[in-house]
């Protein structure tokens, strides 16, 4: 792609919850070895949103500094992604659009695909820039993560948004042609409407997500894409950081490369910083590990980044980008250290309470106690109805 026709990721900024459950906590609870879940799943803590906070709440935080820096200008569409949605119907952006005071003339939708969806938003917001440049796309992928208490997969909860602004000459991350894509019709991971937590198979589930890279990657490479060695980093959906880890040895094996746990850690290693402390968020997870790379990684200027975007079902992509010289200008580092060093410690027993919490299907005023530091809260249910509001 020519810089002129260049589109792509202009600003990032995440946010997550207000609590934080550390798996030295869930360990001593479930009488595991704590260094299963350190050096066994890559994993030593994760976000629990407080009674008040929800994928909006998170959504609004992780955009209204992009808002602010950016105006709104331009941005003519907002692409929500999430596997958690709190409606079966209204967009859960609408309410960030509201609580963010966004332009009425403004297209507002929701994508649903496990992890995956928020690559597609990605995607559709790319082809929307192409057909007019002038125009923005704001991109929020926000997910609570959430098995049933005592299950395998409870170790590998969390939660957390990401907003990313898409423009034509961006100041982050150009996004490049072709995309290499795979679909299989699998029940890897799923979640039936009437359920609050996901149902895994998680054996299957990696074993899934490895197919995906393989498949991905073979048509990534039959459109014509990058040699693997042309890369500098790959950033890959984490919903436990070792699987980051698992999936860039099987993408060595399989092209004949190198697997050495050194080589590894060098290309993903500053990927996995912000997932390890936040577990797994879903559609932001992948996004979320293109924030810590770009924070934590010394100078990645006009490098190209390998993205491997999975959600069980499954779909997956394999894109790539390449860094744009003065990035390091445009990024929020600290805000986002702060983010994950604020929430506070909980222990178990507050940490079920709030697993356990659902309103009330009765209809009535269910308010909400404040709980959140954070920008906006959920106040309560009113007439089947989510009341949102600046804190
Ligand atoms: P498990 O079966 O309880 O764990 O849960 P395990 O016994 O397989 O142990 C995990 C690892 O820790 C193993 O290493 C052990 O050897 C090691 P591995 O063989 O994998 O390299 N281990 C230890 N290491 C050091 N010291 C010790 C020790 N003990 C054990 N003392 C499982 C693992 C993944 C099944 C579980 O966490 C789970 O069900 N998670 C949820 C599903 C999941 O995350 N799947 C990943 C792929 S699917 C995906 O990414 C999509 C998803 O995000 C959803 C979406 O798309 O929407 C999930």
């Amino acid at each position: 792609m020519s810089e002129d026709a260049a589109i792509g990721i202009h600003d990032l900024s995440f946010a997550t919850a207000q609590f934080v459950l550390t798996h030295a906590t869930l360990a001593a609870e479930n009488g595991y070895d704590v260094a299963k879940y350190h050096a066994g799943i890559g994993q030593r803590s994760m976000s629990v949103p407080a009674a008040d906070e929800d994928i909006v709440t998170m959504a609004a935080a992780a955009a209204a500094p992009v808002v602010a820096r950016h105006g709104a200008d331009r941005i003519r569409t907002v692409v929500f992604a999430t596997e958690t949605s709190v409606d079966q119907a209204k967009a859960a952006g609408i309410h960030v659009h509201s609580l963010l005071g966004l332009p009425s003339a403004t297209r507002v939708v929701e994508l649903k695909q496990a992890c995956y969806a928020a690559t597609a938003a990605l995607q559709f917001a790319i082809g929307l820039v192409h057909r007019d440049r002038a125009q923005q796309v704001l991109v929020i992928a926000s997910d609570v993560s959430k098995y049933e208490l005592g299950s395998p997969g409870e170790a590998t909860q969390g939660a957390a948004a990401v907003a990313m602004l898409v423009s034509a000459d961006p100041a982050l991350v150009r996004i490049e042609d072709p995309s290499g894509v795979y679909t299989a019709d699998i029940m890897d991971f799923w979640r039936p409407n009437y359920r609050t937590t996901a149902l895994v198979d998680g054996r299957e589930s990696v074993s899934a997500y490895l197919q995906a890279v393989e498949g991905t990657w073979k048509d990534y490479t039959e459109q014509g894409g990058r040699a693997l060695g042309e890369f500098g980093a790959f950033c890959y959906h984490q919903p436990f950081t070792k699987m980051a880890y698992k999936a860039h040895r099987h993408l060595l094996q399989h092209c004949g490369h190198n697997t050495g746990a050194g080589e590894i850690a060098r290309f993903i290693g500053h990927t996995t910083t912000y997932n390890t402390e936040i577990g797994n968020s879903y559609t932001a997870s992948m996004y979320l590990g293109l924030a810590s790379l770009l924070d934590n990684a010394d100078d990645l200027t006009g490098q190209a980044v390998g993205f491997l975007s999975y959600g069980s079902g499954s779909v997956a992509e394999f894109f790539a980008g390449t860094v744009v010289p003065g990035y390091r200008a445009h990024l929020r580092s600290e805000v986002h250290r702060a983010a994950i060093a604020r929430r506070q410690d909980i222990d178990y027993a507050k940490y079920r309470e709030l697993h356990e919490r659902s309103f009330p299907a009765d209809g009535a005023d269910h308010p909400v106690e404040r709980e959140t530091a954070g920008p906006y809260r959920l106040a309560g249910l009113s007439g089947h109805k989510r009341i949102y509001e600046p804190r």
